[in-house]
């Protein structure tokens, strides 16, 4: 069993539409009721967690939203578990979290699993909070929990709502390239795919109830991140070299902005033999290929509801 989120897509599972052990159930994560049946229909042996409010400026318009799905889903969940499972060691709940709940560095140092949670936007509160929620449903019910916490994702069916697929689509487009304050804060990047590689080690192989730190040990500014995606695409799209570049438009700084996030993913790598497989220069190329090739999916997710969103947004900035 696997939970996804608003920014799911059912055309995102056409791969494996046909597949003989794939069921999608349309339900609410907040409805214990919801989950429950689930559970019980489906007799359901493993969870790998992922549904979340994930989107920090959505977190800071409106906090409530991320209080029922991340908290309230989670421990709706974790409650379903345990409520089902009479044998724990047979079974796993794996809960995929971030690594904002450690707050923001400054120049230097990494988030390891020893950091001390210090999350700072009400998204990674409430992250934070469900973390803390699986940790003790491993330490009061005994509930075979593993957690890990990765950084910033990017790749293909990435919801055009994050730096980079933003960033992508309005190049192409033509339209302003948004960059929050001056562009000097800094994220640590993760192909969404070796994302999915590391929970799957994770899953199998990790320990119960320890947190594993997931990174692409790839930190970049997001001006430079963004200056690069525009030279890229320049070319691939045939226009003249730092013609994107124009669109570039500073604009007011996300309240609260966390400076810098940097993972060490060690224990991932000695424990469990993980490592990152493509350089992010070859990550992001495919990436803009995919959305370039891709152009219909953008479509028909930014239309409607989230344009009117997005719109609102950046006129407020
Ligand atoms: P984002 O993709 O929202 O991820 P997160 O907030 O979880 O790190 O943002 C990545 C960085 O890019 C972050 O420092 C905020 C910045 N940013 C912009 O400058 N402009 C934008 O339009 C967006 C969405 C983000």
């Amino acid at each position: 069993m696997s939970f996804g989120c608003f920014a799911g897509n059912l055309e995102n599972l056409t791969d494996v539409q046909d597949a003989a052990n794939y069921t999608f159930v349309k339900g609410d994560i907040v409805s214990a009721s919801d989950v429950q049946k689930v559970f019980t229909e489906f007799k359901i042996t493993d969870v790998i967690h992922l549904a979340a409010e994930s989107h920090v400026d959505r977190s800071i318009e409106g906090p409530m939203e991320f209080v029922m799905t991340n908290v309230v889903g989670t421990v709706n969940l974790l409650q379903a578990a345990r409520e089902t499972w009479k044998n724990n060691e047979s079974h796993v709940f794996h809960h995929v979290s971030t690594d904002e709940v450690y707050g923001s560095l400054s120049d230097e140092g990494l988030f390891t699993e020893q950091t001390s949670y210090d999350p700072r936007s009400p998204y990674s509160a409430s992250k934070a909070s469900s973390d803390h929620f699986v940790r003790a449903y491993f330490h009061t019910y005994g509930l075979p929990v593993k957690l890990s916490n990765c950084s910033n994702n990017y790749g293909s069916h990435h919801f055009p709502e994050k730096l980079i697929p933003l960033m992508i689509n309005n190049i192409r487009e033509k339209k302003p390239l948004p960059v929050y304050g001056k562009g000097d804060n800094i994220r640590d990047w993760l192909w969404v795919e070796d994302h999915a590689k590391a929970i799957d080690v994770i899953f199998h192989n990790g320990e119960f109830g320890e947190s594993y730190n997931i990174g692409g040990l790839n930190e970049w500014k997001n001006i430079d991140l963004v200056l690069f995606l525009c030279r890229l695409m320049d070319k691939k799209l045939g226009r003249n070299e730092g013609e994107s570049e124009q669109l570039i438009t500073y604009v007011t700084d996300r309240k609260g902005h966390d400076m810098r996030y940097a993972i060490d993913a060690t224990k991932l790598a000695r424990e469990l033999g993980w490592k990152p497989s493509i350089t992010f220069e070859v990550g992001l190329e495919n990436t803009v290929d995919w959305y370039l090739a891709n152009s219909e999916w953008v479509e028909q997710i930014t239309s409607g509801a989230y344009r009117a969103y997005y719109e609102n947004m950046y006129q407020n900035r």
